[in-house]
């Protein structure tokens, strides 16, 4: 499903326009994206010197897949079978995103190193299925060819809805390679999965699901660039992403369902997994106590007049911070943002320390603070349709 923010940043747009204009300490939305967008570039250069230096893995040279077993359950080469077909989207998934980002440095740049990582992790599954002699080079062409036909589109067109969606994305591929890592280990207690041992299996899952744990982090990162400096915009579109959130491809995969029922019933992945280790461990680091509580406050906004006087969409934060106050409160710990926004750019800074480039222009955190002086209070909020 497609959905537009650009109506809900007109609305927001016109909101801007009815502030005052010279309120002080209060940061512009083009000083916001200066921000985000130093932010977005700091970290993508410290990201792609830790990813040249720790993870610069080979699909063919970096596995020994002679050794690899050839004695598989059919479920498990299924799933294989079904991870290979996710990840050969990665050109449509580079193309979009990258599109999408393309007047973000930082962002855009990323998203092609991202690409690379992610188009390496389709040769190795490709590789498992090839060298466990369970499909031939003939086979997966044409699997390949079937799956090429239809291309992937971005679920979300809005930047904010993007990064969010992809954090959670990132964080369930994760869960899922680790979960078949186990498989591989032998410790599942799956009938199906009894004879699946297999320790190359267990280092290819193992060093597939370390980069998407370093995805998932980098979009974790940015998402909280843009609930800081555009709280309302972003659990918005947070609230979004979550009623909407399917995983990449679902729709244009062949026969998916079955696959889906395979993860399911081989204890992999599926709704539990989703709503008890996926969305609460990322909510948690996106500061959200509650999802239920930032619905409500969308929901439920009350109007305030702000100091000239004009009525705006209610207060979300509390000036104690994360104290909750009445119906407009929203479950967020916005201490708990502005502290991993301080560590982002706390890391930035010895990084450019470290490389020199602090002495050509350092990247330095600034608070947002809001035009009622009191911080965290008095912030508009877009209502979703
Ligand atoms: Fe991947
Ligand atoms: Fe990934």
């Amino acid at each position: 499903m497609k959905t537009d923010c650009s109506m809900k940043t007109d609305y927001l747009r016109e909101i801007e326009k009815q502030k005052p204009p010279f309120a002080p300490g209060l940061l512009s939305r083009a000083e916001k994206n200066r921000l985000i967008g130093r932010g977005f570039h700091g970290l993508y250069r410290w990201y792609t010197d830790r990813s040249q230096a720790s993870r610069n893995w080979n699909p063919d040279r970096s596995f020994d897949w002679r050794t690899l077993g050839q004695s598989h359950s059919d479920e498990l080469i299924a799933i294989v079978e079904g991870f290979y077909a996710v990840e050969q989207y990665a050109p449509d998934y580079t193309t979009e995103l990258t599109h999408l980002a393309r007047a973000d440095y930082g962002r855009s740049h990323f998203q092609l190193r991202w690409g690379a990582e992610e188009e390496k992790h389709a040769d190795l599954w490709r590789n498992i299925l090839l060298f466990s002699r369970r499909r031939s080079r003939e086979q997966i062409e044409r699997y390949t060819d079937d799956l090429r036909a239809s291309a992937w589109t971005l679920p979300f067109d809005c930047p904010i809805r993007a990064i969010l969606y992809t954090v959670f994305q990132e964080r369930a591929t994760q869960f899922n390679y680790m979960n078949l890592a186990k498989v591989a280990r032998g410790e599942s207690d799956k009938p199906q999965f009894a004879g699946d041992a297999d320790p190359l299996l267990a280092e290819a899952c193992k060093v597939i699901a370390v980069d998407e744990a370093a995805h998932y982090n980098f979009f974790l990162e940015g998402a909280r660039l843009y609930l800081y400096y555009y709280p309302e915009e972003t659990l918005a579109a947070l609230v979004d992403v979550l009623r909407n959130f399917t995983m990449p491809a679902a729709r244009i995969i062949p026969n998916y369902d079955a696959f889906i029922k395979t993860l399911y019933d081989g204890g992999i992945f599926g709704p539990r997994q989703y709503a008890r280790e996926v969305v609460p461990a990322a909510l948690s680091l996106l500061g959200v106590e509650s999802i239920r509580d930032v619905e409500r406050g969308i929901k439920r906004t009350r109007r305030v007049p702000n100091e000239g006087g004009v009525l705006r969409e209610t207060a979300i934060f509390d000036e104690k911070l994360d104290a909750p106050r009445g119906a407009a409160v929203c479950g967020v710990r916005f201490s708990v943002v502005e502290a991993a926004v301080r560590r982002l750019f706390d890391r930035i800074g010895r990084y450019e320390e470290e490389v020199g480039l602090s002495e050509v222009g350092r990247t330095e955190f600034v608070p947002h603070v809001w035009e009622s002086s009191r911080r965290f209070d008095n912030i508009s909020i877009n209502a979703p349709d």
